[in-house]
């Protein structure tokens, strides 16, 4: 397994460009299954969870091209409906694809994702709604099966505003008969990316970006071209690194209004954030103020970015209160900070950090991807040999190329084969 080697305590200086968003590109190529033809999709990142919906929309009869990150989306010959759980076991966004299925060949059979290291993470909205709108569904064997003809669109009020979940629904109701209402919708701009592109192939939607989303389903939809949002969660890992490494960076390729309420927290830690149109400037300031976040649904702090802040305030001025209210388990990267000398107690779904001066430096394993990318932070200002992060297969799932863009803006940063 690869490990990632750093050496902490060099300044960050330099510019680093954004790639796609994961979380937007997952759903927009399992959108493309709701047509017949070819799609293109542009600024799609290269990563393992892209890899991994690909090889299952092979399996379904999905042909790609790829050029650079540009995919061609060749949906004319999809006859399969199975997403098998070697696969989906490996990536729960996998559950993606049961809309689009349903919607567009009338049945699914799709492996039941597990729960993960950061929790349990249920579907129930997403079986529910389905079933509303007339799926015959059941559970064999661990795999969900769902049949219909043609889905009915109806209202549905979303228990909590599961961002996978309203875009499965948004999705499945592209083809539906009628009006579909989703209520207390999730508003992240990897939603409103995929109503976008979906308006683009022919879609009815209005109300991405609130909470309140109207689809009113058409007979059928044309293949479309598309260019992927930047990943704001990327952006985001940047923006805190640099202020956490006295660093004087520019973030090229970015949406700086999907990141305020990150801008608002680094700026109150002291860094110095210039905001343009499509770039971020950033200067990490001499003493970190510590800083209490709660992350929230879009537009609030997102959960993320809690691990990466959590590296922050390690080394901030004081004490700093860090509230996780979306997932259950999303403190393990806890005790791996710990091992770096970080001080924090957890008292639930609460984490209190105490700054300290220094970090010292140490081997660490990721166990989830923002976790993962947490410990790099982490080990950019660890003192006192090389920090090692082992298990960094969890970081190649959601980042493209992060030891070679650290590397670029001087960090000493590199990858052990093995
Ligand atoms: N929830 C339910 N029932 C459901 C669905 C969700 O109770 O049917 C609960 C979850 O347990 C959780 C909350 O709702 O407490 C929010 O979960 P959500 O469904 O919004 O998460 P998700 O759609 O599974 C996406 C991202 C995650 C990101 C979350 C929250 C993708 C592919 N994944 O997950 O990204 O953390 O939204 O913003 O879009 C990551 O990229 O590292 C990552 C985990």
């Amino acid at each position: 397994m690869d490990k990632i080697l750093i050496e902490g305590g060099y300044p960050l200086s330099g510019e680093v460009k954004v790639s796609g968003a994961k979380n937007a590109a997952l759903p927009i190529l399992a959108a493309c299954l709701l047509t017949q033809g070819n799609s293109v999709i542009h600024n799609v990142p290269s990563l393992r969870d892209i890899d991994t919906i690909k090889r299952i929309m092979t399996l379904l009869g999905v042909e790609f091209g790829q050029q650079g990150h540009t995919l061609a989306v060749n949906t004319e010959n999809v006859q399969h409906h199975v997403a098998p759980y070697e696969l989906v076991k490996t990536m729960r966004a996998s559950i993606l694809l049961l809309g689009p299925l349903v919607a567009k060949l009338g049945k699914a059979k799709i492996s039941l994702p597990g729960g993960c290291a950061i929790g349990a993470r249920p579907i129930n909205l997403h079986l529910k709604a389905l079933a509303s709108m007339g799926a015959d569904m059941y559970l064999d064997r661990g795999y969900i099966n769902a049949k219909a003809r043609r889905l009915k669109g109806i209202e549905i009020f979303l228990d909590v505003p599961t961002v996978t979940g309203t875009e499965n629904i948004m999705m499945a109701a592209t083809l539906a008969e009628g009006t579909t209402v989703i209520k207390n919708a999730a508003k992240e701009p990897e939603v409103q990316d995929l109503a976008y592109f979906l308006r683009s192939m022919g879609a009815s939607i209005t109300g991405e970006g609130t909470d309140t989303i109207v689809v009113e389903g058409v007979k059928e939809l044309r293949p479309s071209e598309h260019n992927v949002i930047p990943d704001r969660i990327e952006a985001g890992t940047f923006l805190i690194a640099a202020a956490m490494c006295a660093g004087d960076v520019l973030i090229k390729n970015c949406k700086p209004e999907h990141l305020t309420a990150v801008i608002e927290k680094v700026e109150s830690a002291g860094a110095t954030v210039g905001v343009h149109l499509d770039y971020i400037t950033v200067q990490g300031p001499e003493k970190i103020d510590s800083v209490d976040i709660k992350t929230m649904p879009y537009p609030g702090f997102p959960t993320d970015l809690q691990a990466q802040f959590m590296a922050f305030m390690c080394i901030a001025d004081g004490w700093s209160m860090i509230r996780e209210t979306i997932f259950e388990n999303r403190f393990i990267h806890v005790s791996e900070l710990r091992r770096l000398g970080a001080q924090i107690e957890i008292n639930g779904a609460q984490a209190l950090v105490r700054g300290q001066k220094q970090l010292l430096a140490a081997p660490v394993m990721a166990t989830d991807l923002r976790a993962s990318a947490c410990l790099i932070l982490a080990g950019l200002v660890a003192r006192g040999g090389l920090t090692e992060v082992h298990r960094i297969y969890h970081l190649d799932r959601g980042y493209e190329a992060l030891e070679q863009k650290f590397q670029k803006l001087g960090a000493k940063i590199w990858r052990e084969k093995s």
